[in-house]
Parts: structure tokens; C-alpha cells; sequence
């Protein structure tokens, strides 16, 4: 180079460490205030959706920006249903790379892989086309997830049905049995509440990948890819276990407190805590804290990792006043999900069940007005002369 151009030439943009605060395109799928912790999917408020609505009909409004009609969401549920079944080949890919140690996430990863084997349209682009693989894999996810979730345990995989929805479906074929209208309806809000967040670590890698316009699998695998981390969906994994930690020591006749100074002192990052975005409350994990609080009242477990979760809760925000930390989605859900039966190595695989049309309705709304994602990196590497071989 002999000048200084590697030097000047990435300072002509501004660096944001991790991205922060950097807009990266337009989007019609999510609003987030973080100052007042707000969300809304599509112009609607996430309350409004855990109350009135069903997963299936998020589905339709994330991918479409609208609410449907009554025909419409039929005609959509049943095209859902119909998709429902997985090749005997992805069945025999998860019960065989289910081994001690495997992640589910990374059977979930592999599984999503081989069914793009099985799609005569992977590589088909056309609008019509991938709207059909969105919705393919909307529901193919969700089977596949269920068939993890007994494949880990041992078990033979439970078919889908054609009579129930997504959310009793997915815990008929988890279960083996059909599930009450009260848990049917407690995982239809998990559901909901896990389908879209703006531009989070995996969407945001969904939406990079694609922007090659390779095909949407792809893209799909690598946001699965993303969600598996401990800063990501991974969170709410390590909270159970943080629970199951606290239970212990208290046992020992250590109080919650001790220990959650004695980790905030060591600097450690306390899962289900904290976001980029919210700096107050996370809606979800309102949300969340008070189905816990109703099935509390009837289970003693769910009512004993309740209170210590909510002792965790005060702690954190006393002592973590000036960084706005806050409970964010991956607090309570684990908590919520174990009531199911849906044991915590699971419970990533269950975000990802949800979230599954918020990346699929990004790579949509990205193929509609793609542009690669190419952005600069600073080079700090310094400038260096080729010694030949001999002489190094
Ligand atoms: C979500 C998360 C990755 C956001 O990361 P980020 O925006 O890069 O925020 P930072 O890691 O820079 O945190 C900012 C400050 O708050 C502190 N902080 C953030 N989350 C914290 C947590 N969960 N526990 C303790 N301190 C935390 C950081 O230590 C940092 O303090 P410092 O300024 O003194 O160094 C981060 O809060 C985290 O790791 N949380 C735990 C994992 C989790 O729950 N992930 C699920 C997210 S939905």
C-alpha cells in the first residue's frame, strides 16, 4: 500500500460496537419502544395478542401485516395443517444425531437442513414459491420440535393430527396425549409471545443470509444457528439452571440475595436479565410473570422457583438501578414451561417453534427490497512486508 489508506479508509463511517443503535433497513413486522418497553407485532400491542388471539392468526398478521378474515385465517390454519407431516428420512436424521451431549438445537439445526432435501421448491424463487416454504416451514418446525422433544427422552415420535392447532397439536405429538384447555392455551401465549422481535441477533442473520439471495432454509438454519447462544435463546436454558443453583446453596443456608451479589460482584451476567433494546420492563416477561403467578397458586414447584425468581428480580433491579437491567422474555418463560412438562434442554427449541414466522416474515419483507448486507470492518492488523520463506 506504501500510504495510510488502510487507516483512513473505514474511518469514514462511524463504528457502533455490536451494532448498537445502527438501523439496518425499514420493516412493517415489529415495533419496540425500549424506554417504555413496549411492543407490538404488525401495528398491535403483544397484550392485546397474548389476550385475544392465536398463534396461528400472529402468524397470518406477521406475514401478511394485517389481521384475517374468518375465511381467511381458516383457509390459512388449514394450509398450515396440511403441511404438517416431515419425510421418514428428517424422523431418521433426529432420532439418529439425538446422542448424550447433542444440543437440541443443533438436532433441530441439522433436522431443518435435511428437509430442505425433501422440497422440490428449495430452489425455487419466486413469490408464491417462498411464501409456500414459509408457510412449509412454519408448520414442518413444529412437528420437528415435538419429534425432538420425545426422540431425547427415548421416545417414538407422536404424528400430528388434523383436528387440533398449533399449539395442542405441538403438545399432542410432545406428550402422546392431548392437553387440557388450559395448558393448550398457556403454550399457544408462549407461542405468540416468542414469534417476532425486530432485529434481534438471529433475524438479523436470517436477513444477512438471505440478502445473497440464497435460499430461505439456508437463511433459516443460520438464525437457529443464532438463537442457540447463551446471549440469545439460550438464555432461558441457563435460568432453570441458575434456579437449580439458588435451590441448592439456600438449602446450604445461603440466601438468594447472597448469591446473586456475590455473582453481580464477580461481574457475572445473570441470565434473563438485561436487553439492547428494553431499558424497562420486558413486555413478554410481564406477561409471563403473570400466567406464573395464576399456575402457581396450584402448583407448589412453579410457586417455590416463583418466589425465588422474584427475590432474583428485586435484587437485580436495586443493585442494578443506574444499568436499567430488567427482566426480559427468557425469565419467566422457563418457568412457565416447566408446568408443561417441557423439560429446560427444550426450551430454546420451544423459542424457536415461535419464532419461526418472524424469520420467515423478515426473509420475506427482505426479498421484497433486497440489497446484499456488505458493511466494513475496521483493519487493525498494521501493514507488513513479505519476508520470503527462507529468511522468516
Ligand atoms: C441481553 C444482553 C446480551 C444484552 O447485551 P448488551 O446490549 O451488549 O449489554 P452489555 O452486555 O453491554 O451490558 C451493559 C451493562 O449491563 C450489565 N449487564 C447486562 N446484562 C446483565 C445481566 N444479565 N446481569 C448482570 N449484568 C448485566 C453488563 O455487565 C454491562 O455492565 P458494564 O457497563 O459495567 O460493563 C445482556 O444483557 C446479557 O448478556 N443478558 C444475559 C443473557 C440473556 O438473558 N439473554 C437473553 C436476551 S433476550
Amino acid at each position: 500500500m506504501g500510504d495510510d489508506s488502510y487507516k483512513t479508509e473505514t474511518k469514514k463511517v462511524e463504528y457502533s460496537r455490536g451494532l448498537e443503535g445502527v438501523i439496518i433497513g425499514e420493516s412493517t413486522k415489529c415495533f419496540i419502544d425500549g424506554e417504555k418497553g413496549y411492543l407490538a407485532y404488525s401495528g398491535i400491542s403483544i397484550e392485546e395478542l397474548a389476550e385475544k388471539s392465536s398463534y396461528e392468526e400472529v402468524c397470518y398478521l406477521l406475514l401478511h401485516d394485517r389481521l384475517p378474515s374468518r375465511a381467511e385465517l381458516k383457509e390459512f390454519s388449514e394450509e398450515l395443517k396440511a403441511y404438517r407431516e416431515i419425510p421418514d428420512d428428517v424422523y431418521r436424521e433426529i432420532r439418529g444425531s439425538v446422542r448424550y451431549g447433542v444440543h437440541p438445537m443443533a438436532v433441530l439445526r441439522l433436522a431443518v437442513d435435511r428437509l430442505s432435501i425433501f422440497d422440490e421448491e428449495a430452489e425455487i424463487f419466486n413469490p408464491s414459491a417462498n411464501y409456500r416454504k414459509a408457510l412449509k416451514l412454519i408448520s414442518k418446525l413444529n412437528t420437528i420440535t415435538a419429534v425432538i422433544g420425545r426422540a431425547i427422552k427415548g421416545l417414538e415420535p407422536v404424528r400430528p393430527r388434523q383436528d387440533l392447532n398449533m399449539a395442542a397439536n405441538w403438545l399432542w405429538m410432545f406428550k402422546g396425549e392431548l392437553p387440557s384447555k388450559e395448558m393448550e392455551k398457556i403454550f399457544d401465549i408462549i407461542l405468540i409471545l416468542h414469534a417476532e422481535h425486530e432485529i434481534n441477533a438471529s433475524t438479523f442473520s436470517a436477513r444477512v443470509v438471505i440478502s445473497s439471495l440464497t435460499d430461505i432454509y439456508s437463511a433459516v438454519v443460520a438464525a437457529i444457528g443464532s438463537l442457540k447462544g447463551p446471549l440469545h435463546g439460550g438464555a432461558n436454558e441457563d435460568v432453570i439452571r441458575l434456579l437449580e443453583e439458588i435451590e441448592s446453596g439456600v438449602g446450604n443456608g445461603v440466601s438468594v440475595e447472597d448469591i446473586i451479589i456475590s455473582k453481580i460482584n464477580k461481574k457475572e451476567k445473570i441470565p434473563g436479565f438485561g436487553h439492547r433494546v428494553y431499558k424497562n420492563y420486558d413486555p413478554r416477561a410481564a406477561i409471563l410473570k403473570k400466567i406464573a403467578e395464576k399456575i402457581a397458586e396450584k402448583d407448589e414447584n412453579i410457586k417455590r422457583r416463583l418466589e425465588i425468581g422474584k427475590r432474583i428480580e428485586k435484587v437485580m433491579i436495586e443493585k442494578l438501578a443506574q444499568k436499567r437491567i430488567y427482566p426480559n422474555v427468557d425469565f419467566y418463560s422457563g418457568i412457565v414451561m416447566s408446568y408443561l412438562g417441557i423439560e429446560p434442554r427444550m426450551f430454546t427449541v420451544i423459542f424457536a417453534t415461535g419464532r419461526i414466522v418472524g424469520w420467515c416474515a423478515h426473509i420475506l419483507e427482505q426479498l421484497k427490497d433486497n440489497r446484499i448486507f456488505r458493511p466494513r470492518i475496521i483493519y487493525t492488523g498494521g501493514e507488513k512486508t513479505y519476508i520470503s520463506i527462507d529468511n522468516r
